[in-house]
């Protein structure tokens, strides 16, 4: 796959956006990064004073669409309808990191694929993608994804709080949720986007399995995906850092964004 790419743009000036324009400045990405856009007008000045190297116009959302070849959202959920719908109008190759917002907007993936617009979900917080990408073309039999995150990640989780439990009272490893990605990303939409992903890569919501457990004994998320079919069985676990730009965000997912823009813009392919 090599995607002619002359200019790059960016929606969300936030902590993924922030590490991607990051990586272009330092020179690990060879694309021009042209112009980028938030809503929040301060991230974008914020994110610019950083940069040494590129200079990227601050464009709204649709002029941004009309004048770059590839554009990573890397706003919001709620972005991804808007910014698909401005993708498929003018013909644009498109990546989300708001895989949960790609999830709700599925009719727009088939529109997409009509008008041959390439779109992108990187692996994000997690690693197996790749392996449910490559079992999927044979029998898959389950995907199930357990999350275990210590109690901080839970405070203010209106399903919690609506059930009565208090996460500061929890001091042994407690099941939460045990039910499909469907349901888990409305009770636990801070989960959205991993169960999303998977979601979107393997069996679909109503299929794939998600558990997500509240472990006081660990201070950092860990994922871990099972995946059964004809190939045989793997489990990936990922145990996850929070990227210096926004503790709620696993580094993993900025570099995962920026391993993908750096396959579609440059010609070598290895492990893919
Ligand atoms: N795929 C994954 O595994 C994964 C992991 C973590 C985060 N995410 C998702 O990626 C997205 C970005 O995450 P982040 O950590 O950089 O968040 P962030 O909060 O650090 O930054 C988001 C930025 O987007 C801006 N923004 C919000 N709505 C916008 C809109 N409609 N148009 C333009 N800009 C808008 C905000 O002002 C903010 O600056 C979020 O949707 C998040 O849920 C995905």
């Amino acid at each position: 796959m090599e995607i002619k790419v002359k200019k790059l743009g960016i929606i969300g000036c936030g902590a993924i956006g922030s590490d991607i324009a990051e990586a272009v400045d330092k020179g690990n990405i060879n694309v021009l990064l042209y112009a980028c856009f938030d809503i929040d007008r301060k991230k974008y000045d914020a994110l610019a004073a950083k940069l040494k190297n590129v200079k990227p116009v601050f464009l709204e959302a649709e002029e941004l669409m009309k004048n770059c070849d590839l554009v990573v959202e890397c706003a919001h959920k709620d972005a991804v309808n808007g910014i698909f719908k401005m993708a498929i109008r003018h013909n644009r190759d498109i990546m989300f990191l708001s895989a949960g917002g790609v999830l709700e907007n599925t009719d727009l993936i088939e529109e997409a694929r009509k008008k041959k617009i390439n779109v992108f979900v990187p692996s994000g917080a997690v690693v197996g993608i790749d392996g449910l990408d490559a079992a999927k073309y044979s029998g898959l039999r389950k995907v199930t994804l357990i999350t275990r995150k210590p109690p901080k990640a839970f405070k203010g989780v209106k399903s919690l709080i609506d059930k009565g439990i208090n996460v500061d009272e929890i001091k042994t490893e407690t099941t939460v949720y045990d039910g499909n990605a469907r349901d888990a990303v409305k009770d636990f939409p801070q989960n959205i986007n991993i169960a999303a992903t998977l979601s979107l890569a393997g069996v679909g919501a109503e299929q794939t399995h998600v558990k997500i457990i509240i472990d006081p004994f660990i201070s950092n998320n860990i994922h871990e995906i099972i995946v059964e079919g004809d190939f045989g069985r793997f489990r990936a676990i990922t145990e996850n850092l929070p990227s210096p730009n926004n503790p709620k965000t696993s580094y993993l997912t900025s570099l995962s964004a920026i391993v993908l823009i750096k396959k579609i813009v440059e010609p070598i392919h290895i492990g893919t």
